[in-house]
């Protein structure tokens, strides 16, 4: 059995032919126990501490109970553990409750919502009335996406984008482009010019799998120069780049010219939820149209922490100042060790290893030497191209990153995963 599965990933279970729920999730099943019994079951694992550099873990299948260093968490400026967070989040619970209790069309809508629309407009340096409040970063763009852009309309994507856009955008026309590629997207803009009313081109900030930024200063100009909307995602990229944590958009100095931004409060802002910024009008479309906003519940009061946090990346520019002393520290060491890391330029960084399997012995050996890590394989990204994924936060300290590199260096010699010179 282990053979038969040992070249499958999660999508070859997505739909099985002539397979009912059932008999599919029994195969699925055979899948996890596969993955479980070979050390590769590195997906899900249960955390017994909170999020940080550190965690614990309960034991699971060939992984023992204990405290790792952990890569898997995008809480970039390690906020999530912040006091004046924390205290912002029981502040907000303290004086309104535990829920929002209806949708925010009936009901739903609180000032902690409308403090925090503020606050994300004035951090983009738009006017009032240009942010909306959704409860996930998914549905920031998913739901957004879906109820701007319908069958005349047209979303040309850079391949690497996130599983979010591909669902918004499943109601209208859609084109693909090579990975950042500036001629390939001008190709399209020209063989679609007057086809469709809406083009909007549709790009991360930084990319979540690479850590790549996209250039968005020449994205920007040929999407406007044929008349496209530019929507940026910088899900990654806010906290982390930009002088001031803007991040890409601040970074190539587009901050005001961008169309449509999406973000999220789950990694930088250390929360959960995400947003979109637009125009004042268009966000009020967004509030009214958009059913994911409509027909759901409004964030909870603990989202009044993302005030706080926003505050904070001003108020606090050291986590910034020191997340980039890890990031360039662990670069290096990475690449010392004749690692191959992508063009990552955030801090998100990778180990490419290529091949499957030799990915997820990877993943299990890091483990065994208490690293934990995300193994990242086909579909999230192309079938050749796994690779270890590891966010890198302001609290991890030396001895975490010096850890790391030490298990890195076995492994090297036990797998033979470096670039070969
Ligand atoms: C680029 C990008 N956009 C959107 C999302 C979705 O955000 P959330 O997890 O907060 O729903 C993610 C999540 O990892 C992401 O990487």
């Amino acid at each position: 059995m282990a053979n038969n599965l040992s070249h499958k990933s999660f999508k070859d279970f997505e739909d099985i032919p002539e397979m009912d729920i059932f008999q599919r999730a029994k195969a699925h099943e055979e899948y996890l126990d596969y993955l479980k019994v070979s050390g590769y079951m590195n997906y899900r694992l249960l955390v017994t501490s909170g999020c940080g550099p550190e965690v614990t873990l309960e034991e699971f299948g060939t992984i023992r109970k204990g405290s790792y260093v952990s890569f898997v968490c995008n809480d970039y400026l390690g906020f999530t553990q912040h006091p004046e967070i924390k205290k912002a989040a029981m502040a907000g619970i303290e004086k309104y409750g535990t829920g929002a209790g209806a949708s925010p069309l009936i009901g739903g809508y609180f000032e902690y919502h409308q403090a925090l629309e503020d606050k994300l407009s004035a951090f983009f340096k738009r006017p009032k009335g240009s942010a909306i409040v959704y409860t996930t970063g998914y549905t920031s763009n998913s739901a957004s996406l879906q109820c701007l852009l319908k069958k005349d309309d047209i979303a040309i994507v850079d391949m690497a984008v996130h599983a979010s856009v591909y669902e918004g955008i499943q109601g209208t026309t859609v084109k693909r482009f090579l990975h950042n590629n500036l001629e390939a997207l001008e190709r399209i803009l020209i063989n679609v010019r007057d086809k469709y009313r809406t083009k909007m081109v549709i790009v991360d900030g930084v990319y979540s799998q690479d850590g790549d930024m996209a250039p968005l200063k020449n994205i920007l100009d040929v999407t406007h120069q044929y008349g496209g909307v530019l929507l940026v995602d910088d899900a990654h990229g806010i906290g982390v780049i930009g002088e001031t944590g803007r991040g890409a958009m601040e970074y190539f100095k587009v901050m005001n010219q961008v169309d449509i931004i999406t973000g999220t409060f789950s990694k930088t802002f250390s929360n959960v939820g995400g947003y979109v910024i637009a125009d004042p009008q268009l966000i009020a479309y967004l509030q009214f149209q958009s059913r994911q906003y409509a027909f759901s519940a409004a964030a909870t009061p603990a989202i009044s922490a993302v005030s706080r946090a926003i505050d904070l990346v001003d108020e606090e520019p050291f986590w910034q100042k020191k997340l980039w002393e890890n990031i360039d520290y662990y670069r290096s060491g990475l690449t010392s060790l004749g690692l191959d890391i992508g063009t990552t330029s955030s801090a998100i960084i990778p180990v490419k290893i290529g091949d499957i399997e030799k990915n997820c012995e990877a993943g299990k050996l890091l483990l065994e030497c208490g690293i934990y890590t995300n193994p990242i394989m086909y579909p999230a990204v192309s079938l050749k191209d796994a690779r270890i994924r590891m966010s890198l936060m302001a609290t991890h300290t030396k001895e975490h990153l010096d850890k790391a590199l030490n298990a890195f260096d076995y492994i090297n010699k036990k797998l033979n995963i470096a670039l070969s010179i």
